[in-house]
């Protein structure tokens, strides 16, 4: 297959002329003024897209496309096997939802530039919030259903709230998660109070509302009047995400309103290959980046029609629910996590499931949000008989840093490459004192400035703590804060982080904010946590910790508070299960903790002894205790 070339013109003729590249793309989106600057290097941490320009996203996702005579299509399938029911929104009733939300919202006060939480299990009603708050010019905050009351407080307080949006209830696999008190905890432990929040009722578990504060949701749009369209410039944000950093506080990415449009809609042509009128279907959460960009705005923003699913890869009932969904939509590509993959093969490994189900409408497999390890990755190609394109990117871009185009046609499958970059970024692994490597080398992986189009281009109200993150280490670069190299063919492979970021089964976890937690314990002296290698989620968290002097309750005791611990401060979705109990930890003789030996014996490799340690005993203590 020899297609490259397309890509090598696409991605040259963006490298020789970026302003003309970027220009052509944006006009793939409506504009209600045109940009005056295709690029203000004054602007921001590092410059700004599309500036003086001026749109609204959620016209961009809805209005036009009913304007234009795709408004009987179905925009979103949800499906739900939680709850047994499929339900189509066509582009007209997803537009007539969000209107009346969008007024909903505008009568409890919500106006352009205003914040809303959104703390919502994958229903409908959170991908109308979102458009709802973008069809204000108002910025919106996810939080991801599994993350604790204390997580969402840290975000409640960073965000400042006018609203938050929420539901009585999650359903995960034979249990009923009650949100309103995680909220309602939440709301009381943060220093800033929103003025109102709008719950939505959800009959497996109706929630008590506070009066004067809570308003029920479907009442709220019942009484609404539709709201139109609020034009915000380009560089203006539309939500800030949060996501795990290095320390307990999470980062608040953000993301504006013009390049993210751009990006987003040219993305689902060159990179997935799909048009309007195409199915899509991205198996994730809204709560996390992939949900943001591939479940909400880009399908919508190409017209395509996209299915949410409230479900899970295995267990909703069995290892076959995904192959049902894409026969059920005639999905044509779908994005999910290799952890689901991982999931489906361990139970059903000859993929017998696959049978039942007529799976001729899937074009493709897109994989992200964790390295595809190549069984995984070589195990879906032959089940399906379909490309399997890995491609890596992060919340912080919002889009994919490198990728295969179906557009251009599919680079040679090399399970376990992340692909090669996408037009706008200029990617090298660079060694630690800046200086790029020759192909091959594993070193930093970094971004030279200007970032494209979509990218964050700051933390919510924090330029310095933006440029001392991912600016500082190389500058001119930003730093991905993954390891891998470029091999000699221009082919990506991420091998791994290079701070204390893990990733469970998709998810972006930092150790150091469970380090927190288990600190906070008052017999614990000192802890590391680590991620040991696991073969469904990718990686799981283990804690190791040094009790105090004098403390001699039960080991297993503290072990079992310590992980309860983390799962009420952090949550579910830390999957923190394993709290060990070590006489000391290995350390090196300046007393930094040997973070990376411990990950090593955790996960059976070989961890020579460094010649900075302090005490070699410590190493071989902890060989003991985990080979038994
Ligand atoms: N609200 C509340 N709790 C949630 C939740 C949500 N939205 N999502 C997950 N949880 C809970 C789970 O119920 C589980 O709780 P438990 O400890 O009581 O069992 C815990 O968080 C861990 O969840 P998860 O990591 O999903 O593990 P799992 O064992 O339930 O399922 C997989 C494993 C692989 C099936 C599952 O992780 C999956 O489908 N992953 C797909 C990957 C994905 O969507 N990644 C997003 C980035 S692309
Ligand atoms: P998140 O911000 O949650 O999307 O997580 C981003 C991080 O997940 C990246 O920095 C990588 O460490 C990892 N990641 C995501 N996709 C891939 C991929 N395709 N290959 C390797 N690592 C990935």
């Amino acid at each position: 297959m020899t297609t490259a070339p397309a890509y090598a013109d696409a991605y040259g003729a963006w490298k020789r002329d970026p302003a003309a590249y970027w220009a052509a793309e944006a006009a793939g989106i409506s504009w209600t003024t045109p940009w005056e600057r295709i690029f203000d290097p004054t602007m921001g941490a590092f410059g700004q897209w599309f500036a003086g320009g001026a749109l609204n996203t959620c016209y961009n996702c809805l209005d036009r496309h009913v304007q234009a005579g795709r408004g009987e299509q179905a925009a979103l399938i949800h499906d739900s096997p939680m709850t047994g029911t499929v339900t189509a929104f066509t582009y007209r009733d997803l537009l007539a939802r969000t209107e009346k939300l969008a007024g909903a919202l505008a009568a409890l006060g919500v106006a352009k530039g205003d914040r809303v939480v959104i703390y919502m299990p994958m229903v409908p009603e959170a991908a109308i919030a979102m458009l709802a708050t973008a069809r204000l010019g108002a910025v919106h905050s996810v939080v991801f259903g599994g993350f604790a009351a204390a997580e969402l407080s840290v975000r409640i307080a960073d965000a400042r709230p006018k609203v938050i949006i929420s539901a009585s209830c999650g359903l995960e696999p034979n249990r009923v998660i009650r949100y309103k008190p995680l909220l309602d905890a939440a709301i009381a432990m943060s220093p800033h109070k929103p003025d109102a929040c709008l719950i939505l009722q959800r009959p497996q578990a109706e929630a008590p509302m506070t009066p004067g504060r809570d308003h029920d949701f479907v009442a709220a749009v019942d009484a609404a009047a539709p709201h139109g369209c609020v034009s915000v410039l380009a560089t203006d944000p539309l939500y800030v995400l949060y996501t795990s950093g290095t320390t307990g506080k999470p980062k608040g990415v953000v993301r504006d309103n013009g390049g993210h449009a751009v990006v987003l809609w040219n993305s689902m042509k060159m990179i997935y290959g799909l048009d309007a009128g195409d199915v899509w279907w991205t198996a994730s959460d809204v709560g996390w980046v992939v949900g943001h960009s591939y479940i909400v705005y880009a399908p919508l923003l190409r017209g395509c029609t996209s299915v949410m699913y409230e479900g899970k890869p295995v267990g909703t009932p069995d290892a076959g629910a995904f192959w049902r969904v894409i026969s059920q939509h005639k999905v044509k590509v779908l994005f999910t996590a290799p952890t689901a993959m991982r999931a489906i093969k361990q139970q059903d490994p000859e993929g017998k499931l696959t049978k039942a189900h007529d799976l001729s409408s899937l074009d493709a497999l897109y994989l992200a949000g964790e390295r595809c390890d190549p069984p995984t990755g070589i195990w879906a190609h032959e089940l399906l008989g379909k490309p399997v394109v890995d491609h890596w990117w992060q919340t912080e871009t919002g889009w994919p840093i490198t990728a295969g185009f179906r557009q251009f046609g599919l680079f040679p499958f090399k399970p376990g490459s992340g692909g090669r970059p996408c037009p706008g970024y200029d990617l090298h692994a660079l060694d630690d004192s800046g200086q790029v490597l020759p192909a091959g080398t594993t070193g930093n992986l970094s971004l030279r400035l200007p970032l494209p189009p979509g990218c964050g281009p700051t933390l919510w109200q924090d330029d310095a703590n933006y440029r001392r993150s991912y600016l500082a280490d190389f500058p001119g670069w930003y730093r991905t804060g993954d390891a891998g190299l470029v091999d000699a063919d221009g082919d990506v492979w991420v091998m791994g982080r290079t701070d204390d970021i893990i990733n469970v089964a998709g998810h972006r976890l930092s150790t150091g904010s469970m380090e927190e937690v288990l600190a906070s314990h008052p017999d614990v002296a000192e802890c590391a946590v680590i991620g040991a290698r696991d073969d469904l989620k990718g990686q799981t968290p283990m804690g190791f910790v040094v009790l105090k002097a004098g403390v001699n309750r039960p080991e297993a005791d503290i072990a079992a508070e310590l992980v309860a611990l983390v799962r009420d401060r952090i949550g579910p979705v830390a999957a923190f299960r394993d709290a060990r109990v070590v006489a000391r930890l290995p350390k090196t003789r300046s007393g930094k903790i040997l973070r990376g030996s411990i990950r090593k014996i955790a996960d059976g490799e070989d961890a020579p002894v460094p010649p900075t340690i302090e005490d070699p005993a410590a190493l071989d203590e902890l060989r003991v205790l985990l080979a038994e």
